[in-house]
Parts: C-alpha cells; structure tokens; sequence
C-alpha cells in the first residue's frame, strides 16, 4: 500500500516521516486570528537583526528542510558573511500584546563563480574566462510558512535579488542555487520566476541516509 505523503515542506525526502508536526510557535499563534485578515500590506520585510529572529529562523528551517544547518550558518547572518530577508507580521493578542513573528526567510551570499572548463570550450576560451570571474548572488534558503504559501512572499524575496542585480551596475551577474530534484513545487516556483535549469549536480545532497541529485538553477538579467 502506499504511504501518504505527510510532509509539510516538499523540500524534505518524497517518503520522509520526519517532517508532519510543525516546530515553530507561529502555527499555534495563527489559530487564535483571521488569516485571511492578514494582507500582503501587513507584512514587513528586513533583513534578520536579533538573537530572538535567529530562534525563529531556527525553527521555520527544521520544518522547511531536511539538513542541520551549523551555528555558523547562523551566527553569519548577525555578522553580515551572510545575508537575509525576512517576511514578519505582527500579531495583537487578546490581551493587548503585540509580538512579531516570521512567517517567510531568504538566505542568500554574494559568490563569485569559478570558471570551470566545459567541454564545448577551447583551453585557451576557458584560460580567458579566469580573467573574466563574475560575482553573483547564491540563494542559500528560501521558505514560507504553509499558512501563508501562495500569496507571493517568496516571490518578493527573490525580486528584491533581481532588482539588486539589476541596479549593480554590472558588478552582480546572475542569481543561482541549487535545489532537490524531487522538489516539484520549488520547480515550479523558480521556472515561474524566470530561472533555468542549466546542470545537474549528481549525489550531491546526503538526505536521511539517501544520495539526490541537485539542479542547478540560474536568473540571468536581459
Ligand atoms: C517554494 C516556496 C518557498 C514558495 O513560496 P510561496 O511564497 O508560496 O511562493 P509564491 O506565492 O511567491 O509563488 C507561488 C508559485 O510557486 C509555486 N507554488 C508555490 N506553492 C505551491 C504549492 N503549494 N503547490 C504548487 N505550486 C506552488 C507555483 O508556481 C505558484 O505560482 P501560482 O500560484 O501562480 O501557480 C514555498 O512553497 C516553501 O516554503 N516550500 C518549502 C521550502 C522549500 O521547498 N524551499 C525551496 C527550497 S530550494
């Protein structure tokens, strides 16, 4: 017989068991509100700021993904190696108390690409490229909160790369990042935003005792 798909982030193995709870305390906080209360004007967008952000950025990415990510991924974003976006609303309780809470992160780090040799190129077209090392922004993490998935929060995210790109003056070439193969909804959610799927990275995630390939993925400006 087969086994319901119980995940909550498609990011996690097509048969994981280890993804049908929620962690973070948002879920239980939504059940006291109106969602559809909730627009899009009410959500904010800043970069992660505090010791209280990183415990919910924590707790959002067990749910999202199925890697640990270090104390040094963490730490990196309040010491600016990495950087990020997040999607917060505040929320008012019964009693009066406001409180902010995360309900979408992007973590993103500015890269500059290796040039490696391709088959279709000469030796003497790939020694060339070496000189020509372009910078570009890696899309680390990118997740939304299930309650609010569908309503274009990632897809801010992800535009506010492009407009960086775009205003860089040619300092920042592309976005990229690599995903799951089995990740269909990512798929879909990055072809929609105009990234290609340009190599296949193969055995390239250790998932739950499992070997996946990864795509790799690139937003190139006109
Ligand atoms: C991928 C993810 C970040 C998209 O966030 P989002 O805020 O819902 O995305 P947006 O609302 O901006 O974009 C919606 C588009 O993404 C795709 N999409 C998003 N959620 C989807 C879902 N549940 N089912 C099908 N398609 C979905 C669709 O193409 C959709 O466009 P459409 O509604 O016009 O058809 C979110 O689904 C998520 O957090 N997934 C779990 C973590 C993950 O897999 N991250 C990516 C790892 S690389």
């Amino acid at each position: 017989m087969q086994q319901q798909d119980r995940r909550l982030s498609q990011a996690f193995p097509p048969n994981s068991q280890n993804n049908s709870s929620y962690i973070a305390e948002i879920h239980s906080v939504l059940a006291s509100v109106k969602i559809d209360d909730i627009g899009f004007k009410d959500i904010k967008f800043r970069n992660i700021q505090t010791k209280r952000d990183i415990a919910q950025l924590k707790q959002l990415q067990q749910e999202w993904f199925p890697i640990d990510y270090s104390e040094q991924f963490y730490t990196s974003l309040l010491n600016g190696q990495n950087s990020s976006l997040i999607a917060e609303i505040e929320i008012k309780f019964n009693t009066g108390r406001k409180e902010r809470f995360i309900i979408g992160a992007m973590i993103y780090q500015s890269r500059q690409s290796k040039s490696k040799y391709q088959q279709t190129q000469t030796w003497k077209q790939w020694f060339c490229s070496l000189f020509q090392t372009k910078n570009a922004l890696y899309i680390m993490t990118i997740g939304v909160i299930n309650e609010f998935r569908g309503r274009g929060i990632a897809e801010y995210m992800v535009d506010q790369l492009k407009k960086r790109v775009l205003e860089s003056n040619k300092t920042l070439s592309y976005i990229y990042l690599d995903m799951v193969v089995y990740n269909e909804v990512a798929a879909r959610f990055y072809q929609k935003n105009g990234f290609n799927r340009v190599r296949i990275k193969k055995n390239h995630y250790e998932l739950e005792n499992q070997q996946f390939d990864a795509y790799v993925y690139v937003w190139l400006p006109n």
